[in-house]
């Protein structure tokens, strides 16, 4: 169970696109829980909505319909954008979906705050805008260099996210999430989160394939610790135009990941190097200092006690869907 948010001291209303999604349906659920009001926008493309508390209010639409933005955002004190597509290699297929997914949306959602009047919105960008850096971790202040048409989505979503946020007079934050992970996560067909992938890989006796030689680092951040931080990014003052790593602040190599996932699993499955397929960037890890600052955001989840958790969520229930899924 999460931790109450850190400023709330009444009911807000809020909006969250994209929110029947992983972290959506996350954040909802202890947004309700904790006694605000929710709608949730999603087209259903990824998301599902079955997992949604009962009082969440779920509407069923396209991000880029503003008719439709303007009847949710009556009285939204804050939007949570999280509607986008979010794979990296079918944007190198599809960069024009990507494009008028991820960043028309957010241009849509944008003028249909300025036309309703909404005080704050918080976007969650992604840590692959930063690329290959020379040193690590990284920070905010680093020049992007974004590797793929779905990280140019996402620095050009904060972008348009800033410049009009000033326009219209509406406090904008931008959160760049590292490699969120934890429970009701999906493990799409082609191209899944390597998380899920290891444990249900695992549970089921197949082997890990890692990309490259497993050497690559990432920062795994459990999905309570991201909803910490987008709560936060709701309430405390003094966060208009910043943008924030959100991460858990440790760098994990891949071949580490697939050792944990085993002993987690209590397996010893073989690990398979495809030396063919890019590991993509060499290194990423969040520097997390602003976010300690600006959010008062202290990680809580380490990914062995995350995986662990995501094991025993609901008695045998996690392990029997990764089995089955
Ligand atoms: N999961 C991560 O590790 C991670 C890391 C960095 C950034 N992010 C960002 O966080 C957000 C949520 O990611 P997630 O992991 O929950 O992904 P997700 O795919 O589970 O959620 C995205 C949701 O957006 C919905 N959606 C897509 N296109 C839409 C449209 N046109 N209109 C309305 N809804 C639409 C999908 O149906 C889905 O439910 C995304 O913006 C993603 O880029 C995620």
């Amino acid at each position: 169970m999460l931790a109450a948010p850190l400023c709330y001291n009444r009911p807000m209303r809020f909006l969250i696109t994209g929110g029947a999604g992983f972290i959506g349906t996350t954040l909802a659920n202890h947004l309700v829980r904790t006694g605000h009001h929710v709608r949730v926008l999603d087209d259903l493309s990824a998301g599902d909505p079955s997992r949604l508390d009962a009082r969440v209010l779920f509407s069923r639409g396209d991000v880029r319909n503003v008719p439709n933005l303007w009847t949710l955002l009556q009285d939204v004190e804050c939007v949570y954008h999280l509607a986008a597509r979010i794979s990296v290699p079918e944007s190198v297929l599809y960069p024009l979906e990507y494009n008028d997914v991820n960043v028309g949306g957010t241009v849509a959602l944008l003028t249909a705050v300025r036309d309703v009047g909404v005080p704050r919105v918080v976007l969650t960008s992604s840590a692959s805008v930063y690329g290959n850096q020379p040193g690590q971790p990284v920070h905010e202040t680093m020049q992007p260099s974004p590797k793929s048409p779905y990280a140019i989505t996402k620095i050009a979503a904060e972008h348009y996210l800033f410049m009009l946020g000033r326009l219209y007079n509406c406090d904008a934050v931008a959160l760049r999430v590292f490699n969120a992970y934890g429970p009701g996560q999906r493990i799409p067909p082609a191209h899944a989160p390597v998380v899920p992938l290891f444990l249900r890989r695992a549970l089921t006796g197949g082997s890990l394939v890692v990309h490259g030689n497993g050497s690559q680092t990432r920062d795994f951040v459990h999905i309570d610790d991201v909803v910490r931080a987008l709560t936060a990014a709701a309430s405390v003052p003094e966060v208009d135009g910043q943008v924030i790593n959100i991460g858990s602040g440790q760098e994990t190599s891949i071949q580490d990941l697939a050792r944990v996932v085993g002993s987690v699993a209590g397996r010893a499955p073989s690990i398979i190097y495809n030396e063919s397929q890019s590991p993509g960037v060499a290194r990423l890890v969040a520097d997390i200092s602003l976010a300690r600052r600006l959010l008062g955001y202290a990680p809580e989840v380490g990914l062995e006690q995350g995986l662990n958790d995501l094991l025993k969520i609901d008695g045998q229930f996690e392990r029997r869907k990764l089995v089955a899924a």
